[in-house]
């Protein structure tokens, strides 16, 4: 673990530091791709997208230049105007935009579906007709785990970024996909009842392991290989 205090201006990670594993994950015996997170949090512990700084927003870009696809939840892309757009320095690597959504609402229109440099792929395990206007591909499976399979055996996907929001997240720990967490800890005290990173639904906590911590001005960026489940239930503080 290293702790470092990083230039605004300079890039936070290098190059080399965010080389992922490439041949993915071997689970329930198939193939999925390598999985990372990506959020920021308040340091009362509540998501902060409002609270994203520039080196944020870059750190961002860096993580998506160099996975081959960025994944979110149909609650994120329902609530958030996201659009996949990289600094020209880094759109040479535009990845595929992939939306998991269970039901199959999504919005007709979307910053995300008028990006002509990506490819969309919404995962759906229900069949509707209400996706058919969104310029994707539409693919129903029946599981998440499924969908990675899926990704990693028809798409060539070795490495995926999951942006969010709490409830995916939430979904995929529980079904033990996730590798790596890069947490910003924005510095900020919300004081609200935004929810956190994870909506409540793991059985029990999940072990880290610190990889990296470094400081821009007085914000905090976390990188975290993520564990086994352990089996204890959390322990109580005296
Ligand atoms: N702090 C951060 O870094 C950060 C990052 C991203 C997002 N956010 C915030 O998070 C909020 C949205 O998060 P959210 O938790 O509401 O939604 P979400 O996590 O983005 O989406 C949840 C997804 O899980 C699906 N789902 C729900 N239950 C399921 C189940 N049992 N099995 C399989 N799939 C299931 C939902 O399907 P349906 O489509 O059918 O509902 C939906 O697609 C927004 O306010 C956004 O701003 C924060």
């Amino acid at each position: 673990m290293s702790m470092t205090s990083t230039a605004e201006s300079s890039d936070l990670y290098t190059a080399r530091e965010l080389l992922f594993c490439q041949t993915g994950i071997y689970q329930d015996e198939q193939m999925r791709p390598y999985v990372i997170f990506n959020m920021i949090a308040s340091v009362d512990g509540r998501g902060a997208v409002n609270c994203a700084s520039a080196t944020d927003r870059r750190v961002m870009a860096q993580l998506r230049a160099n996975v081959d696809a960025v994944v979110w939840g149909g609650g994120t892309i329902r609530r958030d105007p996201i659009a996949l757009r990289l600094p020209p320095d880094l759109e040479h690597r535009t990845p595929l935009a992939v939306i998991w959504t269970r039901s199959g609402h999504l919005p007709a229109e979307h910053p995300l579906w008028q990006n002509e440099r990506s490819e969309r792929l919404i995962f759906t395990m229900t069949a509707t007709r209400e996706l058919q206007d969104i310029p994707a591909e539409i693919r129903q499976v029946d599981s998440l785990l499924q969908m990675f399979f899926v990704l990693w055996r028809d798409y060539q996907v070795r490495t995926v970024l999951v942006e969010g929001g709490p409830t995916f997240n939430s979904l995929l720990l529980s079904e033990s996909i996730g590798e790596e967490i890069f947490l910003t800890l924005a510095p900020v005290l919300k004081g609200d009842d935004t929810p956190a990173i994870l909506q409540t639904g793991l059985t029990s906590y999940l072990q880290l392991h610190c990889h990296s911590v470094k400081q821009v001005k007085d914000e905090i960026y976390l990188r975290y290989w993520i564990g086994g489940l352990c089996v204890e239930s959390l322990p109580r503080r005296q």
